[in-house]
């Protein structure tokens, strides 16, 4: 019984230590990749709304879908915008998809 409740134990505290984890990945992806130009929130920095980055609370980006947003983030969107070819510069489909959730969430 002993053996049954420390094995739990040890679950329960790899769980508490991997999950956060888990989290931050595209959190990390966000900030190394993104957040340069549209900002740790989102609302663009100083520099990317120069460029014309909206925020990505605004009703434009909250109605694209995750297959476009991937779409850009991958590859440019329909017009192949070159500052968002991501798959030739190390973001893998299944990351893209991962940093589509989070652009969503920054609202
Ligand atoms: C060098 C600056 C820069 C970086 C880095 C960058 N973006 Fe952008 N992003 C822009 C600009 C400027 C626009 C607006 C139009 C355009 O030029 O594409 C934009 C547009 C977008 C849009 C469409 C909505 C809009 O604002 O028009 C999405 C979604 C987006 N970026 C996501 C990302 C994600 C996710 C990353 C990281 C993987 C990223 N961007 C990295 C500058 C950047």
């Amino acid at each position: 019984m002993k053996k049954v409740i420390l094995a739990i134990l040890v679950l329960a505290v790899a769980l508490f230590l991997i999950l956060p984890n888990l989290s931050w990945a595209e959190e990390d992806l966000y900030k190394t990749k993104c957040a340069g130009c549209h900002g740790a929130d989102g609302k663009g920095t100083a520099a990317g709304k120069k460029m014309g980055a909206q925020e990505f609370s605004s009703p434009a980006v909250q109605k694209m879908s995750d297959a476009e947003l991937v779409d850009y983030i991958e590859n440019g969107g329909p017009q192949k915008k070159a500052s968002h070819a991501f798959a030739s510069k190390g973001v893998s489909a299944a990351d893209a998809a991962k940093l589509a959730v989070y652009v969503k969430s920054l609202k």
